[in-house]
């Protein structure tokens, strides 16, 4: 079994590439490096560096490979960025997926498995969010992974696709083996945030909202950990290969944190003061974002194992504190 692993020396995709190689799949990464790190590479993968954008470099690599799959993780994900400069997010996430499934085309590769977002839903109606409910990005991030499923939906009505579209919410994480050690660029997110205070990187950090109707009046978030989402990949990887073409699920637990208790645990594992001010809500904060996890156990039989916070925040500091 051969596997194209695009943005693979990236935070989640280097985190799927082990368990990829570990199950003996003769992986290659394709990667930019414009976030991505070669140390975060296994040294069973082949790499290639190169652009979604150039179809000079998909085509070189579609070329020198039969694949029989590709894992699509390349994209631009800050969703504030996403606002200030929707042409950027729409070449390299909308025309760069395009351009993939164009290669795959003509390189008769009919397996993608593709990095969705529970930014697709947008404002939650209702918790926990399960895949029926509405569609409505509230961020242009959101709305270029919408495209993308779109697009994906048609590839395979037209018969030239079998698809996963793996809907994560907050991946969170770090091998448990220890294996990756090249922390995740430009982080905005709450747990890189937390540990770089922890380790001093900042001096404190903000709470943003802290009078939401939630037992501590600050937001509750679902955090998966990187290993569980490496796994739901690979079981993704034979579902759609099995026969049943096609897959829309969440990857999450069910089981929200709120980001004062995700601090306080922080604090208990690292043994250090985390200092944190108050403050303002920021708009299109929802106060709960939680997910509907029933279709991965019913497709996959997958359910999270590690993702309890503390396992999480411990495989993190292991990275963060030195
Ligand atoms: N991190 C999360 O919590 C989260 C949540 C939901 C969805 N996602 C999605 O998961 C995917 C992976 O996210 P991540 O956190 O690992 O991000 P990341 O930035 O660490 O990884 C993205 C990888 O893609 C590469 N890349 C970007 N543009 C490229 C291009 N034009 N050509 C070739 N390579 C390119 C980068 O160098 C990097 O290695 C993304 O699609 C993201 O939108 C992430």
């Amino acid at each position: 079994m051969r596997a194209l692993v695009i943005g693979g020396a990236g935070y989640i995709g280097s985190h799927v590439v082990l368990a990829l190689c570990d199950r003996n799949i003769e992986v290659t990464v394709f990667d930019n490096l414009s976030t991505g790190k070669r140390e975060n590479l296994d040294e069973r993968a082949h790499f290639t560096r190169g652009d979604i954008l150039l179809q000079t470099d998909l085509e070189r690599v579609f070329q020198a490979g039969k694949f029989d799959i590709v894992f699509h993780f390349a994209a631009l994900k800050a969703p504030e960025e996403s606002m200030l400069l929707p042409g950027k997010y729409a070449r390299n996430n909308i025309t760069g997926s395009l351009s993939i499934l164009d290669a795959m085309d003509k390189y008769n590769v009919r397996n993608i498995v593709f990095s969705s977002s529970c930014a697709v839903y947008g404002e939650s109606r209702y918790i926990p969010i399960d895949e029926k409910h509405p569609l409505k990005p509230i961020n242009y991030y959101g709305y270029t992974k919408l495209v993308i499923e779109e697009n994906l939906s048609w590839y395979a009505r037209l018969g030239k696709i079998n698809y996963a579209a793996l809907r994560y919410f907050n991946a969170a994480g770090y091998d448990l083996d220890g294996r990756i050690r090249g922390r995740e660029q430009n982080p905005t997110n709450l747990l890189p945030i937390i540990m770089e205070t922890a380790n001093g990187e900042r001096p404190s950090m903000e709470v943003f909202g802290t009078d939401y109707e939630t037992e501590d009046g600050s937001c509750i978030r679902d955090y998966i950990h990187v290993n569980d989402l490496a796994e739901a990949h690979f079981q993704a990887m034979q579902y759609i290969m099995g026969g049943q073409k096609t897959l829309i699920t969440n990857l999450a637990t069910g089981k929200g944190y709120s980001v004062l208790e995700v601090i306080e645990s922080a604090a208990k594992i690292t043994g250090r003061a985390i200092a944190y001010h108050r403050a303002d809500r920021r708009e299109g904060d929802p106060a709960v974002v939680v997910a509907g996890t029933d279709r991965a156990l019913e497709t996959l039989g997958w359910q999270a194992k590690y993702s309890d916070i503390d396992t999480i925040l411990k495989s993190m500091w292991k990275v963060y504190k030195h």
